[in-house]
This record gives C-alpha cells, sequence and structure tokens, in this order.
C-alpha cells in the first residue's frame, strides 16, 4: 500500500520544511521529502536547505566571527582597549559555523516530529500520468521518491535554487567555489579573486577580506549595487573601496579562467584593456537559477516559465490543479524570508484560509559592515514610475547611540507619496540595519504615513531615532539634525 499524505512538499529549505509544518499545524497529514545530505558527517539528509546549510545562516556566522576580529584590530583602539597581536584560527571560526548549522539542522527535525510531518528522505520527482483516481475517488498525485511511490492530495514544489555557472569556469569547491566551498575554506587565501559583486560577492568577498586577504571583485555591471537606492550604493561604494580596501572593478568581461598548480588566473577585458586576476582562490557568485532537476515537470506538464522557473500567480497556483509552488524556485526575489511566507501561504490557501504574502513589504538585507536595508520603491523607482514624493533623510552621525557606538557611518532615508504621506520606500546603510528595517516593513504593512512613524515614541537613546527623524524630515521638521 502507497504511503499517502494530504500535502507532500518536495524540498527541505526554507520555503518547504515551513509548509509541511503549517500544513501538519492545520490538521494535514504532511510529508516533506529531502534528497541532500549537506555536509552531514553521517550522510543523513538534512532540512533547512540552502539556507541554513551553505547560505544564509553560515554565511552569517562567518560576518560575526570577521567583524567581531576587525573590530579588535581596528576599533577597541578608539575606546581605549588595547589588543594587540590579534589572532585568527580559520579552522575555529568555520568549526564554530558548522556547529550552529547543525544544531539548527537538527532542530528543525525536531519542528517535524513535533508538529508530526513525516521526512520522506531522497530525490523526489513526478511519476508520469498523475492524478489517477484513488480508492475514495478523490484525485492525488504520484510522487516518486527514491524508487517508492507516494501518493497526495496537494503537492508544494520548494526545490530552491542552485549558484549559476559561467562556461568555461569549473567550479570545484577547492579552488574555484561557488557559496558551499566559499563559506568552508580552511585558511585565509592571500589573493581572493570573486567574480561577481552582487550580495554574495559582497557578503563573503568581506568575511576574507576582514581576516586578511586581499580581496579582488570583478563585476559585468558598469553600476555598484543597481538594485538598491543610488545614495545608498554610492555610499556603500565608498566605504568598501575607499575605507575597506575591498578592490572592486565594474564593468568586466571575464575571459578564460585557467587554473593552474598554484591557483587562478582569470583573464578579463575592462574598456579596451586586456587585465589578468592572478589569485589563490576564486569564488563565482553571478546569481541563482530555479532548481528543477529531475523534478519529472515534463511528465506531468508542470509549466515553467522563460526563465525555467516553476510558473505560479500571486498565491503560487501553478498551471497543474492541487500544485503549488513556493520559494526560489519560483519568480520574486530569492529571500529566505519571502519562501517561508509563501510556504505558510499556501498551506493557509489550501486549508480554505486567506493566506497572504505582501510582495510589495518583502525586505532586502545586506550584511556587510555597515549593513544595507530597504523595504518598497527606490527613488529612482518612483521617478521613472512618475510618482511624486517627498524624502527625508538623516545620518547616523546625528544619532547619539551611533556615535555612543563608535560607528556613525551612513543614514536613513525615507520616501513618502507627496500627497497621501503614504510611506513607499526606506533605505538603510549603518549598523544593524538589518533589524532597523523590520519597523519600515511593520509600517508598510500596516499603510502607514511618514506622520505615523513621525508620532510615535522611539527609546531615546537607539538607532531607531534615526528612523523616528528621517520621519520627521519627509517634512523638514528634522529636531537633530
Ligand atoms: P532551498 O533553500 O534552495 O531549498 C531547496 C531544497 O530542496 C534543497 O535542500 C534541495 O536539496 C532540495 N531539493 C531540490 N530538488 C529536490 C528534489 N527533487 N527532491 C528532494 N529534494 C530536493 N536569503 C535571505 O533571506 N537572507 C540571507 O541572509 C541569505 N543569505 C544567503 C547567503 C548565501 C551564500 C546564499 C547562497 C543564499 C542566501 N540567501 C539568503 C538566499 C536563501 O538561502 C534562499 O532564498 C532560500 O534558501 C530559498 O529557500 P527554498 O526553500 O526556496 O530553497
Ligand atoms: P546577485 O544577483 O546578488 O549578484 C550577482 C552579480 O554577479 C550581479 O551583480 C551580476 O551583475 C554579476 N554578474 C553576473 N554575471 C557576471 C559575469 N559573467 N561576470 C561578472 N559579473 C557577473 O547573486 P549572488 O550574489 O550570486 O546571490 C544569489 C542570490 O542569493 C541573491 O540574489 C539573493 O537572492 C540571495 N542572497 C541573499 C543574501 C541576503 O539576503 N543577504 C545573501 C546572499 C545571497
Amino acid at each position: 500500500m502507497a504511503k499517502q499524505f494530504d500535502v507532500l512538499v518536495i524540498g527541505g529549505g526554507p520555503g518547504g520544511y515551513v509548509a509541511a509544518i503549517r500544513a501538519a499545524q492545520l490538521g494535514f497529514s504532511a510529508a516533506c521529502v529531502e534528497s541532500e545530505p549537506y555536509a552531514d558527517p553521517k550522510g543523513e539528509v538534512r532540512l533547512g536547505g540552502t539556507c541554513l546549510n551553505v547560505g544564509c545562516i553560515p554565511s552569517k556566522a562567518l560576518l560575526q566571527s570577521s567583524e567581531l576580529f576587525e573590530q579588535a584590530n581596528h576599533s577597541f583602539v578608539m575606546h581605549g582597549i588595547s589588543a594587540e597581536a590579534v589572532k585568527i584560527d580559520v579552522r575555529t571560526m568555520v568549526k564554530r559555523k558548522e556547529n550552529i548549522v547543525t544544531q539548527l539542522t537538527g532542530g528543525i527535525k525536531h519542528m517535524f516530529k513535533k508538529n508530526k510531518v513525516t521526512l520522506l528522505p531522497g530525490h523526489g520527482s513526478f511519476v508520469p500520468q498523475g492524478l489517477p483516481s484513488l480508492g475514495g475517488g478523490e484525485g492525488a498525485w504520484e510522487i516518486d521518491v527514491a524508487g517508492e511511490t507516494v501518493l497526495a492530495k496537494h503537492v508544494i514544489v520548494a526545490t530552491g535554487s542552485k549558484p549559476r555557472q559561467i562556461d568555461g569556469i569549473s567550479v570545484d569547491n577547492k579552488v574555484i567555489c561557488d557559496n558551499a566551498g566559499a563559506l568552508s575554506f580552511d585558511a585565509v587565501p592571500k589573493r581572493l579573486g570573486v567574480v561577481g559583486a552582487g550580495v554574495i560577492g559582497l557578503e563573503l568577498g568581506s568575511v576574507w577580506k576582514r581576516v586578511g586577504a586581499e580581496v579582488t571583485i570583478l563585476e559585468a555591471m558598469p553600476d555598484f549595487l543597481a538594485a538598491a537606492d543610488a545614495a545608498v550604493a554610492k555610499e556603500a561604494w565608498k566605504v568598501f573601496t575607499k575605507k575597506q580596501g575591498l578592490d572592486i572593478r565594474l564593468g568586466v568581461k571575464i575571459g578564460k579562467v585557467t587554473q593552474g598548480k598554484k591557483g587562478v588566473s582569470v583573464e578579463y577585458e575592462l574598456g579596451d584593456e586586456s587585465h589578468v586576476l592572478e589569485c589563490d582562490k576564486l569564488i563565482v557568485s553571478v546569481g541563482r537559477v530555479p532548481n528543477t532537476d529531475g523534478l519529472g515537470c515534463e511528465n506531468v506538464g508542470l509549466k515553467l516559465d522563460d526563465r525555467g522557473r516553476v510558473e505560479v500567480d500571486d498565491q503560487c497556483r501553478t498551471n497543474l490543479p492541487n500544485v503549488w509552488a513556493v520559494g526560489d524556485v519560483v519568480r520574486g526575489p530569492m529571500l529566505a524570508h519571502k519562501g517561508m511566507e509563501e510556504g505558510v501561504m499556501v498551506a493557509e490557501l489550501i486549508a480554505g484560509q486567506a493566506g497572504h504574502c505582501n510582495y510589495d513589504a518583502v525586505p532586502w538585507v545586506i550584511y556587510t559592515h555597515p549593513e544595507i536595508a530597504w523595504v518598497g520603491k527606490t527613488e529612482q523607482q518612483l521617478q521613472s514610475a512618475g510618482i511624486e514624493y517627498r524624502a527625508g533623510k538623516i545620518p547616523f552621525s546625528a544619532n547619539g547611540r551611533a556615535l555612543g557606538q563608535g560607528d556613525t557611518t551612513g543614514f536613513v532615508k525615507m520616501l513618502a507619496d507627496a500627497k497621501t504621506d503614504r510611506i513607499l520606500g526606506v533605505h538603510i546603510i549603518g549598523n544593524n540595519a538589518s533589524e532597523l528595517i523590520s519597523e519600515a516593513v511593520v509600517a508598510m504593512e500596516f499603510h502607514a504615513s511618514s506622520e505615523d512613524i513621525a508620532r510615535i515614541v522611539h527609546a531615546h537613546p537607539t538607532l531607531s531615532e534615526a528612523m523616528h527623524e528621517a520621519a520627521l524630515d519627509v517634512d523638514k521638521r528634522s529636531l537633530h539634525f
């Protein structure tokens, strides 16, 4: 007798495991199929997907360690603390990261037990001629999991994404690495090359720069951080290149990449000139592509869009009845929190509830130092859409807490509709931007105006007062700047 579930999720990343837990909470029999052991010492399947194993969590662990090292070397002194000959043991730093990953991935297995979600280890794929008639006359999808057929009324595809490859560069995750290898170096490379000055390039470039690598980042686009508000990108460029010494070269065209005994040679063109970057390790971080490998979409006619993503509507329905898709494998930003919200939304829609995911209020965070965070529209997007707005902008140099912390780089910028005052976007570059942005997300979710924020009591002294002052500055009545 084949195993049978109300809801079967394919993929145990943030989109998938959250969908499975929520479905179980809503009373469904739920299962989650996951194929990857990642670095599990026993070779057992690990939950948490890219995010927990080779993405968000390990990168933030290394960012924290490397930032402390950086502070000990450069920031303690202003407080009168001398820390001479500070050393870093990369193996311990990486081991700490691995322990955090192990703890969290194990935690999800525990959450599965607690919520009675069945974990089905193995690769999942749609079996041809889905939707057979079951005993009760109910339609069900047939999914092959490691050679066994499992039946499910609803299927949620949450198979995530994988690193985009560049022709002619073969990633071995020893010398030429994608995110997985770049999170596990066992020593600081003397010369680190990075292809792509996007989120991974900047975060992992920062990690290895702080602990002593010479980092050169080669970026194809002529503009730096084109997705961010231009004022934020300009400030970030100044800090990362001039203050922190990241060597970022924009507008390059990558040519031949050769791996030799001593490292890697990257030939590239910049304008009319040809250059060669010699490095000991190379990180390739040029975006990610949806992962539908071996999913058997063709077996059941599951429609993909022109970028290979599973095509879905605003509520993550695919073209097939009772087949849903969430997370990196569908349109929208490739962010863990976006995938998790979609997972919850779909489970609730299956239960007949009003699931919702507000795509207009999905925050972005880049965990460099200073951090960069935003939600809503940039000033440039508002201008090109012809929307009239008022802007308020407050530097952290005018914030008492930031001064006390000795970290005054950056600003908060708020954009509000010129007529209604409704907040349209908030952009932060500065210490703790990742936490500060939540206030703006809540404000936008509740359709707040800048005046609403201006009238809210913010604790003193806190960095959040910069948000308060930015809101006041929309009306040109800031009190401390
Ligand atoms: P994934 O996490 O990719 O999980 C999909 C899972 O499905 C995988 O475990 C895979 O093995 C499994 N799978 C695939 N196909 C099958 C199949 N057929 N059968 C069984 N199992 C299958 N996002 C943030 O929001 N914040 C961050 O700070 C952040 N940092 C990042 C840092 C790095 C270095 C990287 C690479 C990404 C980062 N991201 C971050 C992005 C985040 O990791 C992804 O958006 C998120 O993991 C997507 O979740 P998902 O569930 O859609 O897919
Ligand atoms: P990305 O899309 O952020 O950046 C890729 C960069 O590579 C772009 O600037 C692009 O112009 C450049 N590029 C593309 N092709 C190139 C080429 N041939 N030569 C040189 N440069 C080239 O992608 P990245 O950094 O790989 O990260 C993937 C995704 O993972 C992100 O888009 C994001 O969704 C997620 N992520 C999120 C994080 C966060 O939320 N803090 C952290 C890390 C990743």
